[in-house]
C-alpha cells in the first residue's frame, strides 16, 4: 500500500516512550493502512538522554520510522514544521511523544480528512465527550480554558481547543502555510489556523488526556509566556516584529538601568558625565544581554557558564561600535550644553538600532 500518513512525534528527552508508543501506533493504523501506509518521523533537538539514538536503534529494524536529529535548534513548532517538510505521505499528523495523547483517534481523523469533512482534524481535551481528568494539573486546565477563549477570536474558527498538541492535516496545506507560520514557541495548531486566509473547516475528536507516561513536561514554565508572544506575532507582529518588540521591551528596561546608574553616579556621587555616562553604558549593556536570552531569545537561549560567558563577550562585541556611538553622542551632546540625561537619551536611540540588527544575527542567530 501506498504512504498515506506521516506521525510527527517532536522530542525532548522522550527516550523511554518511544518504543511502546510506535507500538501503539502500528496498533492503531495497521488494521486501516497496512504495514507501510504510514510513518513516524521523530524530531528530536539533540536530546541529552539520547532520544536520537533509540529512534535510531527502532529505526534499524522497522523502516516506518525516521529520525530526524536537530542540533543547536529548538522548538516544539519548528519541529512540526521540520516535519511537515520531510515527508512524502500526503497527511501529517503531530503528536506528544509522551502518551498523552490516544493514538486510537488516528484512524477516525484521517477517515474524515480523506472523506473532505474538514481541512483539520483536532483531538480535544475540551470538546464533548472528551475528558482531562487523568490529567491533574488544574492550574494548567484553568489557563488553557482561557487562552482558548481568546484564540478563539482571532482564527475566527469555532474550537474547543485550539492549543492542542494533536491534530492532523494535509502535507500539502500545511507546507504552503510554512512560509507565513511564526513557528517560534509550542502552540503550531493556532498558528497554522491564524495564519490561514480562509478560516479553516476543523473537525474535533473527544480525546482522554492522559496524564504522562514518563518524564517531566517542557512546556510548564513557558506557556503563559508563548501564548502571549503568539498572539502578539498574530496581532501587532504585522506592523512591529514580535522579537524587534521583546528587544525594544528590553532596551527600554536597559534605560531604567542606564538612567539609574547614571543618575547615582552623576548627581549622587558626583563623578564626571564621561566616566558616568561610560559605566553605565557598560551596566545596562550586559544587563540586556542577560535579559534578552532570557527572554526575546529563549528558544534559542545560551545555558551553562562556557555559552553564556561567551555569549556575553559576543554581545559586547556587537555592541561596541552602537555603545560607542552612544557614548560619543552623548558626551558629545553633553558637552554642547543639552540636560545630561536628554544626552544619554539621544545615545542610547542612535545605538539601539544597531545593536538589535547585529545581535540578533550574530549573538543568538547562526550562520
Ligand atoms: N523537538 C522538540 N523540541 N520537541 C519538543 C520541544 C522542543 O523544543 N519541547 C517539547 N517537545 C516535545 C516533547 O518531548 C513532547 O513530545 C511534545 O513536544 C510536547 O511537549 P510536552 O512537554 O509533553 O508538553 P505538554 O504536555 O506540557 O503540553 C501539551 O499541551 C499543550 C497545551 O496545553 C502539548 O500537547 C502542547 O502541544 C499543547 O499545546
Ligand atoms: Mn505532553
Amino acid at each position: 500500500m501506498a504512504l498515506d500518513l506521516a506521525i510527527i512525534l517532536p522530542t525532548l528527552n522522550e527516550r523511554g516512550n518511544l518504543a511502546p508508543l510506535v507500538e501503539r501506533i502500528a496498533s492503531a493504523l495497521d488494521p486501516m493502512l497496512g504495514n507501510d501506509g504510514w510513518e513516524v518521523l521523530i524530531v528530536d533537538d539533540d536530546s541529552k538522554d539520547g532520544t536520537a539514538d533509540e529512534a535510531r536503534g527502532l529505526a534499524r529494524s522497522d523502516h516506518r520510522i525516521r529520525v530526524i536529529q536537530r542540533i543547536g535548534r529548538r522548538g516544539l513548532s519548528s519541529a512540526a514544521i521540520e516535519g511537515f517538510c520531510a515527508t512524502a505521505a500526503p497527511f501529517v499528523a503531530v503528536m506528544d511523544a509522551d502518551h498523552q495523547h490516544d493514538p486510537a483517534l488516528l484512524p477516525n481523523m484521517l477517515a474524515s480528512l480523506k472523506a473532505g469533512e474538514a481541512d483539520v482534524c483536532v483531538a480535544s481535551r475540551f470538546a464533548e465527550g472528551a475528558s482531562t481528568k487523568d490529567w491533574a494539573e488544574p492550574e494548567r486546565e484553568k489557563l488553557s480554558g482561557m487562552a482558548n477563549a481568546v484564540a478563539r477570536r482571532l482564527t475566527g474558527v469555532e474550537l474547543t481547543d485550539p492549543m492542542s498538541g494533536y491534530f492532523m492535516l494535509s502535507a500539502d496545506t500545511a507546507r504552503a502555510l510554512v512560509p507565513r507560520l511564526s513557528g517560534i514557541g509550542f502552540k503550531i495548531l493556532f498558528d497554522l489556523l491564524a495564519t490561514s486566509d480562509a478560516p479553516m473547516r476543523v473537525k474535533e475528536f473527544p480525546l482522554n488526556f492522559a496524564a504522562r507516561r514518563e518524564g517531566e513536561s517542557k512546556l510548564d514554565r513557558a506557556i503563559a509566556f508563548d501564548f502571549l508572544a503568539g498572539l502578539y506575532d498574530k496581532t501587532l507582529g504585522r506592523v512591529i516584529p514580535t522579537r524587534f518588540a521583546l528587544f525594544g521591551t528590553v532596551g527600554a528596561l536597559g534605560v531604567v538601568v542606564h538612567m539609574a546608574v547614571l543618575a547615582a553616579l552623576l548627581v549622587g556621587m558626583g563623578e564626571g558625565f564621561a566616566l558616568a555616562q561610560g559605566i553605565a553604558v557598560f551596566t545596562a549593556m550586559s544587563f540586556n544581554f542577560w535579559l534578552n536570552n532570557w527572554l526575546t531569545y529563549r528558544d534559542k537561549r545560551l545555558k551553562g557558564w562556557d555559552a553564556v560567558l561567551g555569549g556575553w563577550a559576543g554581545f559586547v562585541a556587537t555592541c561596541a561600535v552602537g555603545a560607542f556611538a552612544n557614548f560619543a553622542v552623548a558626551t558629545l551632546l553633553e558637552a554642547q550644553g543639552l540636560f545630561w540625561a536628554l544626552a544619554a537619551l539621544a545615545g542610547i536611540m542612535i545605538g539601539s538600532v544597531w545593536n538589535y540588527a547585529l545581535s540578533s544575527r550574530f549573538v543568538w542567530g547562526r550562520f
